[in-house]
This record gives C-alpha cells, sequence and structure tokens, in this order.
C-alpha cells in the first residue's frame, strides 16, 4: 500500500474542498486516513465498520483490547452513539468542544467491540482543528482514531512524520500544520459518580470538577467524592481503567532516562573529565554506561534557560509549557533522526501555577522512560 499524500495548512481547508471530498470517502469505503487534529495526528477509520477497526489494529500493530478513540463533529453523532449523557457531561461538551477532551460514556449498539476493545462504553471526542472536522462531517459517520504513530513509538505530531512512519500502512495522509497543543486528550470517565480523569491533558481534572460544579460547596463535596472513588480504585481496580495506560508508549528508538537537573550536571561533567579508572569505584551505572558512547550519541534534553548547563549536550524542549508540549513528540522523534542513543532528560519545572499540565506532560516522558 501507497498513501495518497496531499498537503493542506489548516487555514487553506476552505480552498481544499476537493482533496477532503477525498479523504471522507476513502472513509467510507472502509479506508484509513491520517489526519491532524489540534492534539496529534489521528489514523481515521469508519467508527460503525469493524473492518476498518481492524484496519487501524493492523495499520498501528497495536493490541486489540485497546480501545479507540472516536471523533464526532457534531453533538447529534454524540447522541447516536452514547447514552446516559449527564448534566455534568453536557456542562463539559459546552465548555470544551470542540477541543482536546475525550469523554467515555456508555455506549449504543451501532459502535462494534471491535472499536471498544469490547468494553461496554466508547470514548467520544469532538476534535477543534478545521481540517478533522471537515472529513468527519462530509463522512458524516464517527471517525475511530488513535494516534497515528505505530503502538509504542512516540505519538505524532507533524504532518512529515507521519509520511515518514506511515506512507506504507494507510490509504491517505493530510500532511498539515504541527500540531497546535502535541500532548494528547485528556480522557475522562463520565461513567463514574464524578468525572475521572484517566489520562492527563491540557484540561485538568480540576477544570472539569470547577466546570460542573455550580457553588464553592458543590466543587468541595465533588472533590472529595473524587477523592474516595480513587481510593476505592487503588484498593480493589486491577485492571487497568483505561487500557492504554498499561501498554509501552511513546519510546523512541534511543533510551530515554529522566534524572533532576543537578545529577544530570554531575554526570555530564564526569563524562567530559574523562575518568580514566575503569569502574572507578563512586561511578554508578548510568556514568559507566554513558561512558560506553561518543559524545555526539548523548543528548540532554532541558528547558531554554538550562541548555547551557549541559555544556554541549543541551537540545531545548522550549521555554514555557505550551512550548515543551508542543516540542515533545517531535523532539523525541528528532533524537532518533540524528542517531542519538542516550537521552537525558531533566525532570521540568515550569509554571508551577499549571500544574496539572505540567504533570500531563512528565506523565508521556515517564511512559517513555527507563525510570518506570
Ligand atoms: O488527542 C487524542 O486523544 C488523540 C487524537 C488523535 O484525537 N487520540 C489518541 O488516541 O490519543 P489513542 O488511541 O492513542 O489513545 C486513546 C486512549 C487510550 O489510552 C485508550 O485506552 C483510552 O483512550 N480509551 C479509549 N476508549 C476507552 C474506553 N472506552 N474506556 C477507557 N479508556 C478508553
Ligand atoms: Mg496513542
Amino acid at each position: 500500500m501507497k498513501a495518497i499524500i496531499n498537503e493542506i495548512l489548516e487555514k487553506d481547508c476552505k480552498k481544499a474542498e476537493g482533496i477532503l471530498e477525498v479523504a471522507s470517502n476513502i472513509i467510507l469505503n472502509g479506508g484509513t486516513v491520517i489526519f491532524p487534529t489540534e492534539t496529534v495526528y489521528g489514523l481515521g477509520a469508519n467508527a460503525f465498520d469493524k473492518r476498518a477497526a481492524n484496519r487501524i489494529y493492523k495499520a498501528k500493530g497495536r493490541p486489540q483490547d485497546n480501545p479507540l478513540i472516536v471523533h464526532i463533529s457534531s453533538n447529534e453523532m454524540l447522541y447516536d452513539i452514547a447514552k446516559d449523557i449527564s448534566e455534568d457531561a453536557q456542562k463539559l461538551i459546552d465548555k470544551y468542544w470542540p477541543g482536546p477532551l475525550t469523554m467515555i460514556f456508555f455506549k449504543k449498539e451501532c459502535i462494534p467491540d471491535e472499536i471498544t476493545g469490547g468494553l461496554e462504553t466508547v470514548a467520544v471526542r469532538m476534535p477543534r482543528n478545521k481540517i478533522a472536522l471537515k472529513i468527519i462531517s462530509n463522512a458524516n459517520v464517527p471517525i475511530a482514531a488513535p494516534s497515528a504513530n505505530i503502538s509504542g513509538k512516540p505519538s505524532i505530531t507533524s504532518g512529515s512524520d507521519a509520511v515518514e512512519e506511515m506512507a506504507e500502512r494507510v490509504n491517505m495522509i493530510i500532511l498539515s500544520d504541527d500540531s497546535e497543543i502535541g500532548i494528547e486528550s485528556t480522557v475522562v470517565d463520565m461513567t463514574t459518580e464524578v468525572p475521572a480523569v484517566l489520562r492527563p491533558g491540557k484540561i485538568s481534572q480540576m477544570e472539569i470538577l470547577e466546570t460542573i460544579s455550580d457553588t464553592e460547596d458543590e466543587f468541595i463535596d465533588n472533590l472529595n467524592k473524587l477523592e474516595n472513588f480513587i481510593k476505592e480504585q487503588y484498593r480493589e481496580d486491577l485492571i487497568p481503567k483505561s487500557p492504554g495506560m498499561k501498554y509501552k508508549h511513546y519510546s523512541p528508538n534511543a533510551r530515554l532516562i529522566l534524572l533532576d537537573k543537578n545529577e544530570i550536571i554531575e554526570r555530564v561533567d564526569n563524562f567530559l573529565k574523562g575518568v580514566e579508572v575503569p569502574d572507578f569505584e563512586f561511578e554508578d551505572e548510568l556514568q559507566k554506561e554513558l561512558r560506553k558512547f561518543d559524545k555526539q550519541k548523548i543528548k540532554v534534553l532541558s528547558i531554554d534557560d538550562n541548555v547551557g548547563l549541559y555544556k554541549g549536550f543541551g537540545y531545548s524542549l522550549g521555554n514555557n509549557l505550551d512550548d515543551v508540549g508542543k516540542n515533545l513528540f517531535k523532539t523525541l522523534r528528532e533524537m532518533d533522526k540524528i542517531g542519538v542513543e542516550i537521552i537525558l532528560c531533566e525532570e521540568i519545572c515550569l509554571e508551577p501555577d499549571r500544574i496539572d499540565f505540567l504533570n500531563a506532560i512528565m506523565n508521556r516522558l515517564s511512559k517513555a522512560s527507563e525510570n518506570i
């Protein structure tokens, strides 16, 4: 298979109606299309068609028990596929859709088990990228779309990375702008008493509780309920609620090690000093490991301000959280392209008032790393 590849920037979406019609027709014929969203690129197929769903799993090499997110372009589509849509859900829809929030609902019959990995629930999101919305609304069917990467690899946030990794695996790729957010959507379970975040993202658990609570008292009440729910989960739930959370994720070919800034500085200094005595008593495993590599095979990922601390090894992820989010997956892929074999990544400290988004970013990094 060789994908049809077309370049369309989001701002030129209107001029490209013909190409987007082609994309929608491929979807309706059971094929696969990679398209941009504001979070990461998605690999889409008709959510009503189980054979198309299987093509997604095959293209990604993804385990079939890991369910897919269904993308819609209107509220009507939600009511076609999901049941028991609560008042809380309606508040979240009004505030965050279209946008980077995925909600889990009980599913209707029309969504096949192949999409949900056999679960009785379905994950739904209305993306805000105009190209994504247009492909869905033209096709007039919901589109199941996981992140467009090969399973286990970093998500794809640039059109050229999509072409490089997936051109032989799907029917069409819309090569577009770099993803605006760069981190996948927040996944929130709407089937529990209080909406509980299963995968952190740009929209935080606290914002969700604030949105569904009309008063301060209600907010505190919801927070307490959530805390109790989480405690119970830890006690009884050995099966991860979001099946995707149990798999290896986001990993570049290079080894990635997450460390405190000062620990990296120390390793870099020692490396440059070149410890002469083999198996030097005070050397740790990582220091020994580093010694096996040429200088250019080692990189340190850090915030912009700290790049200079790492004496030629530093590589900037950006100087604010939004940029770090945007650059993260692209940078991990870049490390592989330039042949880096070992990445030391700083535990990022930035914008303490946005701790939830920082946690969402660190969640991806820790899953990609060896520290877990
Ligand atoms: O931003 C995003 O969400 C991107 C873009 C393309 O929309 N999509 C994405 O899909 O990240 P994927 O398949 O890479 O991740 C979906 C996550 C997985 O962790 C999966 O286990 C979880 O959502 N999920 C899907 N359906 C679920 C369900 N019914 N119950 C619990 N978790 C579910
Ligand atoms: Mg993914």
